[in-house]
């Protein structure tokens, strides 16, 4: 079947975050949204037909994962990633910012520090310090237009550390981190004997023939140090119906991780894990479709940018909808960066939630139709050339 992702949708007065903040003044909402990471696709027949038939049932009681589930992640993994998982290793939660929290809980202590790399998807700061423990960062470098980790000042920092999260593919780099980095930052892990949580929700959407490589499938030993956590939220458009799949080969990890969910009861609803046994059976050709229109967004909007936005760089992603931009060329200060793009039409998201410490970078998610897209780089387009 052939999705047809150039179909516009309108998503306002449809509750949608990204196109609808109630909160905002009436003038905003002439803006553009391309912040909040979700796409504007519609989701594939199988994931609608399997919600149709859970809500026809019409009894919405306390309710139990569907059976497949475990086995419809695992085969996802397997299949598309290479990664082999038992279904026992699988558990379900309300999204993976609750998979950080319930880690942190579980496996550290008040005043801990658990190491991240910035910039990063700013939940790996806020539930951290939100649960009392501090983080320390080692910055990843800018090498020749590619971000880059900085392997001396990670060693170190990871002395001290007892948790380690990691994004890969990353937010909001868009990196997808090759073989060799993987095993140099689980060698490390592995020497200071570091827990890792490893975020792999962007996994599905890799490009130029790049394959992703989960953490945890390089060695049973690092398997038993890592817990993954992945979603079909980004990659089938059911972000809102907030559930995530974690996986956790080593049963003592395993065990603790589930009693400290349970203590705080933040198990998925029926219908994000009816949806998503759906689209982990039936989504291979979605998912291969989707990669390539975004493939094709990011290489229109890289293209576009270069030629009628100059002073503005492009981080080309290597993964992710997120287009990372250094803005540092348009000579504007901070909060000049962040007033221009609303009075340019658009709402990006600013780069210093993410900890970029230059306040120059913004990110623009490219999970949007082609129209919506050219709409906007035009919009960015004329704001530049007016400056
Ligand atoms: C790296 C990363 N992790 C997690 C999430 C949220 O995951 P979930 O939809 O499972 O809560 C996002 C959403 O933007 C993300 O970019």
């Amino acid at each position: 079947m052939t999705y047809d992702f150039n179909k516009v949708i309108d998503r306002r007065g449809r509750n949608s975050a990204k196109w609808d903040r109630r909160f905002i003044g009436e003038g905003e909402k002439a803006l553009l949204p391309f912040w909040v990471a979700d796409t504007d696709f519609e989701t594939l027949p199988e994931v609608k037909q399997a919600l149709a038939a859970c809500v026809e049932h019409g009894i919405f009681g306390y309710t139990l994962p569907p059976e497949g589930c475990a086995a419809a992640a695992a085969r996802w993994q397997q299949v598309r990633h290479g990664f082999h998982v038992e279904e026992e290793w699988v558990s379900f939660l309300a999204g993976i910012d609750c998979a950080i929290a319930t880690t942190v809980q579980a496996f550290t202590q008040p005043g801990d520090t658990v190491l991240i790399n910035t910039p990063i998807y700013d939940p790996f700061f806020k539930m951290v310090e939100g649960c009392g423990r501090k983080t320390v960062a080692s910055p990843m470098k800018l090498v020749n237009g590619r971000y880059e980790f900085d392997f001396d000042d990670f060693a170190q920092k990871a002395k001290g550390a007892r948790l380690f999260l990691l994004c890969n593919p990353q937010n909001p780099t868009a990196r997808c981190l090759t073989r060799e980095e993987l095993e140099k930052i689980g060698a490390i892990c592995a020497e200071n004997d570091l827990l890792i949580l490893c975020d792999e929700i962007h996994a599905d959407m890799v490009f130029d023939g790049r394959k992703h490589i989960p953490l945890a499938s390089l060695s049973p030993e690092l398997a038993r140090r890592t817990i993954t956590c992945t979603s079909p939220s980004k990659t089938f458009s059911v972000a809102g119906l907030v559930a995530s799949v974690i996986i956790i080969p080593d049963p003592a990890v395993r065990e603790k991780f589930i009693e400290v969910r349970e203590r705080n009861s933040i198990n998925t609803g029926i219908l994000g894990l009816v949806a998503m046994e759906a689209a982990y059976l039936h989504g291979d050709a979605y998912a291969d479709q989707v990669r390539s229109y975004l493939q094709a967004n990011r290489d229109y909007a890289v293209d576009y940018i270069r030629k009628n936005a100059p002073a503005i760089t492009p981080i080309v992603p290597e993964a992710t909808f997120l287009l990372w931009l250094d803005c540092s060329g348009l000579g504007l200060s901070k909060e000049a960066l962040e007033a221009f793009f609303p009075a340019a039409g658009l709402r990006l998201s600013m780069g210093s939630a993410y900890r970029e410490p230059t306040g120059q970078f913004v990110r623009f998610n490219l999970g949007c139709t082609r129209a919506t897209l050219t709409a906007g780089l035009e919009r960015l387009s004329a704001a530049v050339k007016a400056l």
